[in-house]
């Protein structure tokens, strides 16, 4: 069962529009009524619909930058055209990534593998890919053998992957994954949660990974589908051991959504990283925190980032009905944004923005706000990479904002309440409370 493909709204339109390497017209919009993804954004935001679809294709979209500009800088002129490339989409979802590889890969080029049959279904039915289940349990999985691939894949992708597997999967299916790669200039992608991201009142163990029965997926067992956080330590361990030590890998700490750990590993001596290869996989970020129309003049602010490695300055632009009306670069330093991004303190970089529009007439709430950010602020370059840091109608922007503040406020008070919950008090508390409804006559 899947939904009719989705219309695009002037909203999506405009993402999609600005959306760097996308042609809008070639991009497959339907979505899964079971995609886990889609739920996980539309929880983002608070259930908006509009701004769920957004996000899910905001995020797939941000993904793939990072795994083309990561595999681009590797596997240089030879990727993607290099022949016969293969590659492995290991627990690719609903596709939300994989939809933005196929116009670049074609289908013929791309395995998928996922665990959730209506996963599998789809991704063959809908994109006609080569899609196969595979088991949680990876015990005697041959995935050479298995997606008769005698040589290997070129590329293996499992992205958000680990961040859901407990200890014994995560290292048996690493194991796999290494065991897959074309000796010659393969290369394994993948993703994880760091300890930076643990939730409230949780702390490392020493061993040097933590698992959580909790998940967005509706079918998958907890046991073997909940979320995971590893240090670096452990999996550059994990990757030496399994290797035998001839893994030659790169980390890249909060590499995806300035979320999740970028790993990549190769077996092959001969694969350099290349010298930039920090700034090719670093885009542009940022945040929206405030857009209000008030008669004829619209003012959006926040704060933007040209990258984290280094710390550099942007150029933001407002777009109002795929026009450009302003534009500046980022200017004052903002230490919250330099805490959400995880620079060294003291870091300095210019991250503020407020951009500003006179209309000539009021302004419409229907008109739609797109604003962008460009890591390259040399006006001499003018090739610089884009993020779209938001779309929506003026009047969907404003009510967006004020529900996301509203979330955060709920989420604040939330963890509060889950540190005390947690802490030495907190469970004092509880057999206190247990006592007393025992001595209750
Ligand atoms: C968080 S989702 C990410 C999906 C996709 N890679 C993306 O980024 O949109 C992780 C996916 O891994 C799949 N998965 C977990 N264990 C798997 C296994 N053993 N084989 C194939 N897929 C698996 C889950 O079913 C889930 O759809």
């Amino acid at each position: 069962m899947t939904t009719p493909p989705t219309r695009a709204s002037p909203t999506l339109r405009s993402l999609l529009t600005g959306l760097d390497g996308v042609d809008p017209d070639a991009l497959d919009l339907t979505i899964h009524p079971g995609d886990a993804m889609y739920g996980f954004a539309a929880e983002q935001v608070g259930g908006v619909r509009e701004q769920a679809r957004l996000e899910y294709f905001r995020s797939g979209h941000n993904v793939w930058q990072v795994v083309d500009a990561a595999l681009r800088q590797i596997l240089g002129p030879r990727w993607p055209k290099r022949r016969p490339a293969r590659v492995l989409d290991f627990g690719a979802g609903h596709g939300r990534v994989t939809r933005f590889l196929l116009p670049q890969l074609g289908a013929s080029r791309l395995t998928s593998t996922e665990a959730d049959p209506s996963a599998v279904e789809f991704l063959r039915a809908h994109f006609g890919l080569a899609a196969h289940q595979t088991p949680s349990d990876p015990s005697g999985v041959d995935l050479r053998h298995r997606f008769e691939q005698p040589e290997g894949f070129d590329a293996i992708l499992a992205l958000s992957v680990l961040t859901h597997l407990p200890e014994p999967a995560f290292e048996a299916w690493l194991k796999r994954w290494l065991d897959a790669l074309t000796v010659e200039g393969g290369v394994l992608l993948f993703t994880t949660l760091g300890p930076a991201t643990l939730l409230p009142g949780r702390s490392m163990p020493r061993s040097g990974f933590h698992f959580e029965r909790i998940s967005e997926s509706r079918i998958l067992d907890l046991d073997e589908y909940g979320t995971a956080w590893v240090t670096r330590d452990r999996v550059g361990r994990t990757l030496d051991r399994l290797t035998r030590g001839l893994a030659r890998w790169k980390h890249v700490p909060r590499g995806v959504w300035n979320l999740q750990d970028l790993w990549l590993v190769t077996l092959d001596p001969r694969v350099h990283w290349g010298g930039d290869f920090e700034l090719a996989v670093d885009l542009p970020t940022g945040q929206l925190e405030a857009c209000r129309a008030d008669g004829s003049i619209l003012v959006a602010s926040g704060w933007a980032t040209g990258g984290r490695r280094p710390p550099r300055p942007a150029r933001v632009e407002l777009l109002l009905d795929g026009e450009l009306v302003a534009e500046m670069e980022t200017s004052g330093h903002r230490a919250d944004a330099i805490e959400h991004l995880d620079l060294e303190e003291g870091a300095q970089v210019a991250a503020g923005f407020e951009l500003r529009h006179r209309s000539n007439v009021p302004i419409d709430p229907a008109t739609q706000v797109r604003i962008e950010v460009v890591d390259d602020v040399d006006p001499a370059r003018s090739n610089g990479r884009r993020h779209v840091l938001h779309a929506g109608s003026v009047e969907g922007t404003e009510l967006f904002l004020q529900m996301r503040g509203m979330l955060r406020d709920a989420d604040h008070y939330r963890n509060q309440v889950e540190i005390f919950e947690q802490s030495r008090w907190g469970k004092m508390r509880r057999i206190w409370m247990s006592w007393k409804r025992r001595l209750r006559p």
